[in-house]
């Protein structure tokens, strides 16, 4: 690639990404959008992709990677990139036996149980152990910054993690699940066999976030899926000193942390206090009364529920306009669902809730 070729692209030096600018609560003229699962099954090119390729295939090769991370950013112009890749992907060097059965999500042969499951966990590089990620990041980083042929004006790179709980829940319980019983029976039952569980992992889980950090990413977020499952004080005490750990990890290297749940309305305060610059809202509570309830000093991401997305052209209007009219323009306002994009979901439909954030003029 030559770095003189002409292009249509703005001048990066004079690029203010909104993304990065709401996070910081900093004044911007468009309220910034992107989308959870933003890259999925949805979109017939990602389809295309993964009829010939596994999702973990997709995630070893970090050409098809970026390939993938791109597709949201060119069809939809969103704001941000996130990183193809998966939370469970650091579950694989620690050993657990991850595989994602067709249909079935993921499924771990070796679930952790006891404390010698715990002890049994295998150290992890993530520089070596998940190189690929890395690779994936600097290959974008170079495209996104020089501009390939479609690659967009510098649109920032999102990296991630899952936070302790969400995957701790998915070693715990083998996979996906409901009530998630075995984990807290576990947490209940047999808290030094948790807790040794959530420091491990708040060690990997950082150490994988600095890593993309210092490979590239601009951004990085922390997906707590499912800790809506605790009440507040199970998550005071299980859950919240080791997301601490991760988010300040985050922190410490300089750039916006987005700190995200579902089903959080009563944990928000104490997930706040556990760390992020911006903290996710879903549709369960309306996003000015759960900006109120976090307090000024923090932004938020959110809150559409992915549902609209399958309704007609005015009510999704309707839906968006009360989000942004609750926003009120007030910095730090991150557009994007309260959870990922469902499988089925419509693409014209997700690039109308863009254009509608964009065209958005009511301050
Ligand atoms: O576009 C993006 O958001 C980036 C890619 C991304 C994936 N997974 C790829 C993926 C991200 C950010 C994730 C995060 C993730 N993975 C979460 C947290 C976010 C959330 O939705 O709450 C969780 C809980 C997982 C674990 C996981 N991965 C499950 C439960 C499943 C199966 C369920 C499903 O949707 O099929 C996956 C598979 C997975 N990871 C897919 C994608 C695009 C499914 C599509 C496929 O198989 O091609």
């Amino acid at each position: 690639m030559t770095l003189a070729q002409p292009t249509t692209q703005l001048p990066i030096t004079n690029y203010q990404s909104p993304f990065l600018s709401a996070c910081k609560r900093e004044p911007v003229d468009v309220t910034p959008v992107w989308f959870m699962r933003q890259a999925g099954r949805y979109m017939p090119e990602y389809r295309a992709i993964r009829e010939k390729y596994s999702l973990l295939e997709i995630c070893y090769h970090p050409e098809l990677a970026a390939e993938v991370t791109l597709q949201p950013v060119r069809a939809l112009g969103v704001d941000a990139a996130i990183l193809f890749a998966d939370i469970l992907l650091p579950a694989i060097p620690l050993g657990v036996g991850l595989e994602f059965a067709k249909g079935e999500g993921p499924v771990l042969q070796n679930p952790v149980r006891t404390m010698d499951d715990v002890k049994n966990l295998r150290p992890v590089n993530p520089d070596s152990d998940l190189g690929y990620v890395m690779d994936a990041i600097r290959l974008l980083r170079g495209t996104l910054r020089h501009g390939s042929a479609q690659a967009s004006n510098g649109v920032p790179l999102i990296g991630f993690c899952g936070a302790p709980f969400t995957v701790a829940s998915y070693l715990i319980e083998g996979g996906s699940s409901r009530e998630f019983l075995k984990t807290k029976t576990m947490m209940y039952s047999a808290p030094e066999v948790w807790h040794a569980l959530m420091e491990r992992l708040s060690v990997v889980l950082s150490d994988y976030l600095v890593a993309q950090i210092r490979a590239g990413v601009q951004a990085v977020q922390v997906f707590d899926s499912w800790v809506g499952a605790l009440s507040p004080s199970d998550y005071e005490a299980f859950v919240l000193p080791y997301s601490q750990k991760v988010l300040t990890a985050a922190k410490n290297e300089g750039v916006p942390v987005i700190h995200f749940g579902t089903n959080t309305t009563t944990l928000l305060p104490l997930m706040k206090r556990a760390g992020g610059d911006v903290i996710g809202l879903d549709w369960r509570i309306p996003l000015d009364d759960g900006w109120k309830l976090l307090g000024d000093d923090v932004a938020v991401q959110g809150n559409l529920d992915p549902a609209v997305l399958f309704a007609p052209r005015d009510e999704i209007k309707k839906r968006v306009h009360d989000i942004l009219r609750r926003a009120a323009g007030k910095p730090g306002h991150i557009f994007n669902l309260g959870h990922g994009i469902l499988q089925n979901t419509p693409v014209d439909n997700v690039k109308i809730v863009v254009d509608l954030v964009h065209e958005y003029m009511e301050r």
